[in-house]
């Protein structure tokens, strides 16, 4: 799909080529052109396609459609070594502003893009990535958007709903950021809540079978955090879960509908809009360092797996049924 997407918009690039740097009529008397949007994405997993489809509608709705602005969409099939070909080529054909989504790639456009503005999306934990200093002054060209986790409460929700948990699995890609700094904080709060932790790492998305099925006989619950290589294979870890009756909870709602249990969050779609309205603030003139990162922390929503929930046998608890934040899905 995404494919096909490149090929549009590829199309839609060659026939802008002869007059991109000619102002447009609606633009007389301003120096604008049709802008260059390059997106970086790291993978295909529900979560980055949903944000990636909420930013493109929402440029739209706020006037940056086809003839204002030539989106060019990459994406780095989570290969590492994709993200500085891919930079180096928005370089080469030098971007308004590039969007970068995930915590590998911020960190990878960071290094490289000198001159050009770059929008993140959807980093967890863009201090630790050392994405940006001061989340209130961006101090380099990068500002964005972030997904913190929110482990407490999702802790606490597991709690609520299967109170005898003792020893929770973890499963992460210890290569991603995003993940490292999500697992410190389940230590800290398994610790204040008496839960052991058993810890299961994967490097690519192959692994999340054998490392599903290591992990299962030893914990109460699983927690996954929102880590890109669980995420690209999400199906498979909940079917061996369901199968061993142990619950996932997840840090994503993707992957609540990937067929996980249930995870309290924040709504990816917001996520994805609000990049789109920092991408139109750099394109209309403000310097990054007066846009400061946004992290996306409360308006969280339970979202729970109704098939998954009844394939586990579980009933929730009347607090969590009504609960005005409670989304269900199948
Ligand atoms: N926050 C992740 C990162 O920093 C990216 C991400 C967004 C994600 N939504 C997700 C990962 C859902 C897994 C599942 O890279």
């Amino acid at each position: 799909m995404k494919m096909i997407k490149t090929g549009l918009i590829a199309l839609v690039c060659l026939a802008l080529v002869g007059c991109s740097s000619q102002p447009t009529k609606k633009d007389e008397g301003t120096t604008s052109s049709v802008k260059k949007i390059g997106v970086i994405q790291l993978t295909e997993h529900t979560s980055l396609n949903m944000i990636y489809d909420s930013f493109v509608e929402e440029l739209n709705s706020l006037g940056y459609g086809d003839d204002k602005a030539v989106i060019d969409f990459k994406n780095a099939q989570n290969e590492m070594s994709n993200i500085p070909t891919i930079v180096q080529y928005f370089d080469a054909n030098k971007q308004d502003v590039v969007v970068t989504i995930t915590t590998p790639v911020a960190q990878g456009a960071m290094s490289l893009t000198k001159n050009t503005p770059i929008v993140f999306a959807a980093v967890t934990d863009p201090i630790a990535a050392n994405v940006v200093k001061d989340l209130e002054k961006p101090e380099g060209n990068i500002t964005g958007t972030s997904d913190m986790v929110q482990i407490d409460e999702i802790i606490d929700l597991a709690l609520t709903i299967k109170p005898e948990i003792k020893t929770i699995g973890f499963i992460y890609n210890p290569s991603e950021t995003n993940s490292v700094s999500n697992f410190e904080k389940l230590k800290e709060v398994c610790a204040e809540r008496n839960i052991k932790i058993e810890t299961a790492s994967i490097s690519t998305s192959i692994d999340l079978q054998t490392a599903t099925s290591a992990l299962l006989p030893k914990v109460d619950a699983i927690f996954v955090p929102n880590d890109n290589t669980v995420a690209e294979a999400m199906p498979t870890l909940a079917k061996l879960a369901k199968e061993a009756k142990i619950p996932v909870f997840t840090g994503a709602d993707s992957m609540v509908m990937d067929g996980g249990f249930a995870t309290i969050g924040i709504d990816y779609v917001a996520l994805g809009k609000k990049t789109a309205q920092m991408v139109v603030q750099v394109l209309e003139g403000t310097p990054i360092n007066e846009i400061p990162v946004y992290v996306f922390s409360d308006d969280l929503f339970i979202t729970v797996n109704e098939n998954t929930m009844n394939e586990l046998g579980i009933t929730l608890p009347e607090e969590i049924l009504n609960n005005p934040k409670l989304v269900l899905v199948k």
